[in-house]
């Protein structure tokens, strides 16, 4: 069966709203990822899209697992990867989750502060195990308004490494953990394939200062990802092979240690794995533009509204003889922000079905998934 018919048929069967995510995709962009990369470990990131059968694909693959809960953490353990897989980040673990971890059997986790190094020892000293941990560290030069900067002024993310100067004695007195390297996440979305490179020679350079100043070896190097997808026809797809080669000069640049690398990457690997489906349940005219009101809309699909970014809106299964006209794509719900965008597309007819592209990450992962009561959009993968 051909994928538009296994789509129609999933969405007569289950409805709609949905999300429909092609297991073929990820497999495609996972084999793109391993061959930019082919020396280093792989880390899915979870909250990209912690739906558990996309997550057993890249399983399955061979990736490691980034998760930032328990939740995350739990769907990747079902999904097939092994605890010693896993990576623990995020700036929000509590003791009880990183218990959680350890019990789990997670030995590497990310430290976001000195508060959270401190923590991490305190819960691994009690269960007496052993842990080892990346700093995440917040670099000020690194700021750039053009990407979906996520260091480089102050932010919930990563330590400053003035503070961790400063807290060289606390650093040095934690004894039930291992300090073995550090985490860069520059930016969400680069599209620029010398932007990584950058960010992985000052990490480099950071890294080498922490050892000088801290004494402490480290032979990890998680240099992020934030690997781009175009989500219009105004940006172009990132050279994956190009922007790998600028790391690799950026690598060369260690001499004898750090020697491992973890890569991790999330919008990369499924952005377009999935559409979200949504049918027309409304058409009409309003000063002088056309509404089209669906059943899906804000509730499980608000990235469009939360980073004000356009995704590509296409009538799915009609053919219209219809004007293209400017459409205003809104959900069901009563306010005033449930608009999935402005699009330019023939007009669609009641019972049509709509589908937006790129959904497959941080679409129901980062959705507001209850207001007014409406039923939240099923997620349907399609066959391998
Ligand atoms: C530390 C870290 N790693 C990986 C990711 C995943 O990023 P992307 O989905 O852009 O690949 C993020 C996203 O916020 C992150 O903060």
């Amino acid at each position: 069966m051909d994928r538009k018919t296994e789509i129609t048929r999933l969405l007569e069967t289950e409805g709609t709203p949905a999300y429909v995510y092609d297991p073929r995709i990820v497999q495609n962009k996972a084999g793109q990822l391993k061959e930019a990369f082919p020396n280093q470990q792989l880390y899915f990131s979870v909250k990209a899209n912690p739906n558990v059968e996309v997550c057993q694909v890249l399983a399955e693959l061979g990736f490691e697992a980034e998760v930032v809960t328990q939740g995350e953490l739990v769907v990747s353990l079902k999904a097939g990867f092994s605890p010693e897989k896993v990576l623990f980040a995020g700036p929000g673990k509590t003791s009880k989750q990183i218990e959680f971890a350890l019990q789990e059997g997670v030995q590497l986790l990310t430290a976001e502060s000195v508060n959270q190094l401190r923590l991490i020892d305190q819960v691994v000293g009690s269960m007496k195990t052993k842990a080892k941990v990346l700093l995440r560290l917040n670099i000020p030069s690194l700021h750039n308004k053009q990407s979906e900067s996520m260091m480089g002024e102050g932010s919930q993310f990563g330590i400053d490494t003035q503070t961790l100067f400063e807290n060289k004695e606390t650093i040095l007195s934690l004894k039930n953990i291992d300090i073995i390297g550090t985490q860069f996440y520059a930016a969400s979305q680069i599209l620029d394939p010398t932007r990584l490179a950058k960010s992985v020679r000052i990490q480099i350079e950071t890294t080498k200062q922490l050892v000088d100043k801290l004494g402490i070896k480290m032979d990890l190097l998680d240099i992020g990802g934030g690997f781009g997808i175009p989500y219009s026809s105004s940006e172009s797809p990132l050279d994956l092979q190009a922007c790998a080669a600028e790391v690799r000069e950026a690598l060369k640049e260690i001499c004898d240690s750090p020697t491992k690398v973890i890569v991790e990457s999330g919008r990369f690997l499924v952005g377009d794995c999935g559409k979200f489906y949504t049918r027309v349940i409304d058409v009409k005219k309003s000063f002088g533009k056309h509404y089209i009101i669906c059943d899906g809309g804000m509730v499980g699909f608000t990235r469009p509204i939360l980073v004000n970014s356009p995704h590509k809106v296409e009538l799915f299964d009609s053919v219209t003889d219809n004007p293209v006209e400017t459409c205003v794509i809104c959900g069901p719900s009563c306010s005033s922000i449930d608009c999935l965008g402005t699009v330019e597309i023939s007009v669609p007819e009641i019972g049509d079905i709509l589908s937006v592209g790129d959904a497959g990450a941080y679409g129901w992962s980062m959705s507001i998934q209850i207001f007014h009561c409406l039923t939240p959009p099923k997620e349907l993968v399609l066959t391998d």
